[in-house]
């Protein structure tokens, strides 16, 4: 691979310039409120993707937001890679919390991005690491050296689900046929230690409902002698966690992959501070699940968080009610083997069997999907440490995420063929949540080691 340093310092400018222009449209895919944009996101990727190089680009069109495809096809015998990515992104709220406004990108130095990073929702998930390889494809196509066919597929509805794109890729098996799956929607361990996530963790996600009397309360007069949707939901959610963390809905772990003594010991070689973990996060201790490491607890093992809890009276001052109803959006992270349809499941069960007479419970599983586990031992692995290698001047280390990617496992049983997730962010650049931002090294970092991946998996394929 030539030249790949001078085209991306002869075009710095534009390259950071067009995903600024990105950044600018709020395409929240879970708000109405901001519809147009998210279709009009599509188009701006279709035609970026056009001038990449791309020879076929379509906007296919679903029950929900569309589906851009390109393709750049120069010869059946040569392998295929299908880049995947999303252009849709978290909501920016709570607004006040942001130091710059979420859609109008400004750059500025952070101490683990003194080159500068983009601050704008979207910057790291997943517009800037997705319009990394849309640029990476410019950059290969225009030196003429592309070495192998290459298919992208980003979707506008990975933040809420994905359920259109499941469908789009069961009705398309043949024409998104490829070798191995391409996705930037991860992180890595940190600038100077190169990582690639080789596992996602799978997700169940369920609203749960509590419903007391059928009218709110004066909480004087009924106070005591009826039960409180709030009490009672705080005090089952509480009980959902024993006193060493463990997830006590039955058969919860039955299906856990217990990694060996030998992984795990592989898996705390990664460097690691607990001290500066809890200094970036102003807390005096980290706390969870007894018997296991911070990086265990937030990469192979289950999980159960509440994600957000209302009801009764939260306006100024005070107002002595006694509310008729209690809620509570609950999320469970899951590991290989647990399936989290059958987790849904033993939630719901679970939940419904302790609730005390005197509530009415009521669970609704929103969404969910597997988790994912990449092997080392491919082709494709093995390309992407060499092109890390290559770019980073280190190799780097396999680490399983937390995060959750559902559509990747539905890509393997769809297509039969693997994900490699090569993601540049840091865990630190704030997705969904104020002040995402995305570091201006990593993305041009990223542009600069796609192109290696194509070219070692195209030479270590024909072999
Ligand atoms: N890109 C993230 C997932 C991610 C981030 C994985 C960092 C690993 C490291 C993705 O956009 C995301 O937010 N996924 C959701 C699940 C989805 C069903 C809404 C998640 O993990 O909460
Ligand atoms: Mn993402
Ligand atoms: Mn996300």
């Amino acid at each position: 691979m030539k030249n790949v340093k001078n085209y991306l310092s002869e075009n710095k400018d534009r390259f950071l310039n067009e995903l600024i222009e990105l950044l600018k449209i709020p395409s929240v895919s879970a708000d109405p409120a901001f519809s147009q944009d998210v279709l009009d996101t599509a188009k701006t990727v279709k035609t970026r993707l056009e001038e990449a190089g791309c020879d076929i680009v379509e906007i296919h069109e679903t029950a929900g937001y569309p589906i851009v495809y390109g393709e750049k096809f120069i010869n059946k015998d040569l392998p295929t890679v299908l880049v995947y990515g999303h252009y849709d992104v978290q909501p920016a709220e709570p607004l006040e919390l942001w130091t710059s406004p979420p859609y109008e990108p400004v750059i500025k130095k952070t101490k683990l991005h003194p080159e500068g990073a983009i601050f704008a929702r979207g910057a790291c998930d997943d517009k800037g690491q997705m319009y990394m390889h849309v640029k990476a494809l410019e950059l290969i196509v225009k030196t003429n050296q592309l070495p192998c066919n290459v298919k992208f597929m980003i979707e506008g509805e990975e933040e809420v689900g994905s359920n259109n794109l499941a469908i789009y890729v069961a009705e398309n098996r043949e024409k998104l046929a490829n070798d191995v799956i391409l996705i930037s929607d991860t992180g890595m361990i940190a600038n100077d230690v190169p990582s690639i996530t080789t596992g996602l963790r799978g997700l169940s996600y369920v609203e749960v409902e509590v419903t007391g009397p059928n009218r709110d309360l004066h909480s004087g007069l009924y106070g005591g002698a009826v039960a409180n949707p709030i009490n009672i939901l705080t005090k089952m959610i509480a009980s959902l966690h024993d006193e060493n963390n463990h997830i006590t809905i039955p058969g919860f772990y039955d299906k856990v992959e217990e990694l060996s003594t030998e992984e795990r010991a592989e898996m705390a070689k990664a460097p690691f501070s607990i001290e500066k973990y809890q200094e970036a996060l102003d807390i005096e201790s980290v706390y969870g699940e007894k018997g296991y490491s911070t990086n265990e607890r937030n990469s192979i093992r289950p999980t159960l968080d509440v994600n957000g809890i209302w009801g009764g009276y939260t306006g100024e001052g005070a107002k002595t009610v006694i509310a008729s109803k209690a809620f509570a959006k609950i999320s469970m992270r899951l590991v290989p083997n647990q399936d989290w349809k059958e987790i849904t499941d033993l939630f719901k069960t679970h939940f419904e069997a302790i609730a005390p007479k005197g509530v009415k419970v009521v669970v609704k599983p929103h969404h969910g999907g597997q988790g994912y586990v990449t092997p080392i031992d491919t082709i494709a692995y093995q390309a992407a440490s060499k092109a890390y290698e290559t770019t980073f001047g280190k190799k780097p280390i396999p680490q399983r995420s937390g995060g959750s990617i559902p559509i990747v496992s539905l890509f393997e049983q769809e297509l039969k063929s693997k994900t490699i997730l090569m993601g540049f962010g840091l865990d630190s650049d704030a997705i969904h949540s104020p002040n995402e931002h995305f570091g201006v090294w990593n993305y041009f970092k990223g542009i600069e080691t796609i192109p290696y991946f194509y070219e070692y998996f195209t030479e270590m394929t024909k072999k």
